[in-house]
Order: structure tokens, then C-alpha cells, then sequence
């Protein structure tokens, strides 16, 4: 195939959010694909796998008027048949926060998106900044696997009262909608207090809790400031920081962040 070719690998129920990533594919590449795949390794033995809302006619109905070139939609004993024995697990970038809460949820991340680069071969692969730490442990994997594609990260899609789009949003009712505005609400308190020159982790993460205390629908599982690209919680947050949380609120389970830098923290990166 002449030409370069852009990735965008998803699980379907398609909104905005994953739109914006086929957008910037678009845009950058002369060719798109995307994947639609449920992935049932990464998903836990008690989540939402039977729940998670399938509708494939509806996604390709999404994905036509923006010129993708191949959907990709493999059933899953195409992706794992029987005999599938081979998985890659990412150490320590995969081992907190989501990882923690999720056992073997990045295990079956970093597996299913090495088989997408294996299958594809993408010069470019898109991911959204909503998924920060799968964000991480990709760029980790693929620098560690030697795959020569170019991770492109992209800002996260929400809707007007902060909330950011996910496929699990439609499971709110009424009020666990309401409430979960909360979740931006305590990351733009942490955001404020960060920008007014704070970088104690502690403060930074009892600016998210204070707020999300007031919500009694909401069931803290973490809060954390971190380094962002190693995720590691130090004392302080310097160089830049991963403000993320994630929260339940009734049988849904929310997570989000904000990155924020420094002008020095992109300084020194770059
Ligand atoms: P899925 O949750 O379908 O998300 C597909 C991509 O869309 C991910 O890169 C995710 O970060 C991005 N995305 C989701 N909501 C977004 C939003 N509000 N704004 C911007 N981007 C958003 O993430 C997965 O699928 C899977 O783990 C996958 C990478 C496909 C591997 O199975």
C-alpha cells in the first residue's frame, strides 16, 4: 500500500470521542482504519463484558461520512482462537492506579493493541488523553517492542458540563448523570490549585478528594498526581503532573484526568 496509514483501535459504541481520534487520523494520513473489538481480555471476571453496548451497524453509520478506508470488526476466535497462549504484560507503568484496580486489564490492552500493530502495521496509531495510563503503557510497549508506528495522543472529548464522553456514559440515570460532573469538578479545583503554584501530591489530591466528598453518589477508588509519563507518585509533582481519579457512582465505574505541564516540564522533555 503506497501512502501512509493511520490506526484507530476501539471497541465500538462509537461517540465523539472516538470520532475526534478517526478526525486526526484523517487529517494526518493518507489511508484509515479502524478496529472495532471488544476485547475480552481486559476486561475482569466481575466487569461489563456481556453488558458492553455492541451495535456495529450504528458505528459504521458513524464512521462513513469521515472517509475511513477499512473498519475492522474481527469476531473474537478470529483474535483468540483456542490455542491463543501469547500475551505481553508492561511492568511498572501498568501496576498502579487502573492497574491496580483492574488486574490483567493492561495485559489485555498491551496484547490486543500489539496484535493490531502486528496485523496493520500502522505508521501512526491514535489514542485519546481520556485513557491516560493505557496512553502510558502503550507508548512503553511500543518503544519496548521495537514497533515502528508513532503513537498519537489526542485531547479528550466532553460534553458541555465537563463530563467526559465515554461508551459507559449512557448507563447513567438521571441523577448519577448529574453527579457525575463531579469528576471534572474535582479535577479543575486540583487544576486551579496547581496553576495558583502548588505541587505537593498530598494538597493536590486533597483538592480532588474535598470535592468529590460532597458528592454522596460518588464512591472514591482513587485519587492520584503523578509524574505522566512514568505515573510514579512521588512526594512532589515538578515536572509536570497526571491529576486522574476514578470513581464509582451507583454500578458505573467513571475515570478521568487532566495533564497539566509546566513550560520548564516541556522544556526539559522535548
Ligand atoms: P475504547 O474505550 O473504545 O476507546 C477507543 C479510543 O478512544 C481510546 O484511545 C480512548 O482513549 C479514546 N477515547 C474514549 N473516550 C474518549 C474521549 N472522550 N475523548 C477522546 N478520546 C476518547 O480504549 C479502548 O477502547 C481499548 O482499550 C482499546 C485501546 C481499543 C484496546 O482494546
Amino acid at each position: 500500500m503506497r501512502g501512509t496509514f493511520g490506526l484507530v483501535p476501539t471497541m465500538g459504541a462509537l461517540h465523539e470521542g472516538h470520532l475526534s481520534l478517526v478526525r486526526q487520523a484523517r487529517a494526518d494520513c493518507d489511508h484509515v482504519g479502524v478496529s472495532i473489538f471488544v476485547n475480552p481480555a481486559q476486561f475482569g471476571p466481575n466487569e461489563d463484558l456481556g453488558r458492553y453496548p455492541r451495535d456495529l451497524a450504528a458505528d459504521q453509520k458513524l464512521l462513513e461520512p469521515l472517509g475511513v478506508d477499512i473498519v475492522w470488526a474481527p469476531p473474537p476466535d478470529t483474535v483468540y482462537p483456542a490455542s491463543y497462549q501469547t500475551w505481553i504484560t508492561v511492568d511498572e507503568v501498568a501496576s498502579g492506579l487502573e492497574g491496580r484496580q483492574r488486574p490483567g486489564h493492561f495485559r489485555g490492552v498491551a496484547t490486543v493493541v500489539a496484535k493490531l500493530f502486528n496485523i496493520f502495521s500502522p505508521d501512526k496509531a491514535y489514542f485519546g488523553q481520556k485513557d491516560a495510563q493505557q496512553l502510558a503503557v502503550i507508548r512503553r510497549m511500543a518503544g519496548d517492542l521495537n514497533f515502528p508506528v508513532q503513537i498519537v495522543a489526542c485531547p479528550t472529548v466532553r460534553a458541555a458540563d465537563g463530563l467526559a464522553l465515554s461508551s459507559r456514559n449512557s448507563y447513567l440515570g438521571p441523577e448519577e448523570r448529574r453527579a457525575a460532573t463531579v469528576l471534572y469538578r474535582a479535577l479543575s479545583a486540583a487544576g486551579a490549585v496547581y496553576n495558583a503554584g502548588e505541587r505537593r501530591t498530598a494538597a493536590l489530591c486533597a483538592a480532588m478528594k474535598a470535592v468529590l466528598d460532597e458528592e454522596p453518589l460518588a464512591h472514591v477508588e482513587y485519587v492520584s498526581a503523578a509524574d505522566p509519563e512514568t505515573l510514579v507518585e512521588g512526594e512532589r509533582v515538578d515536572a509536570g503532573v497526571l491529576l486522574s481519579l476514578a470513581v464509582r457512582i451507583g454500578r458505573m465505574r467513571l475515570i478521568d484526568n487532566f495533564l497539566l505541564e509546566t513550560g520548564d516540564a516541556h522544556a526539559a522533555r522535548d
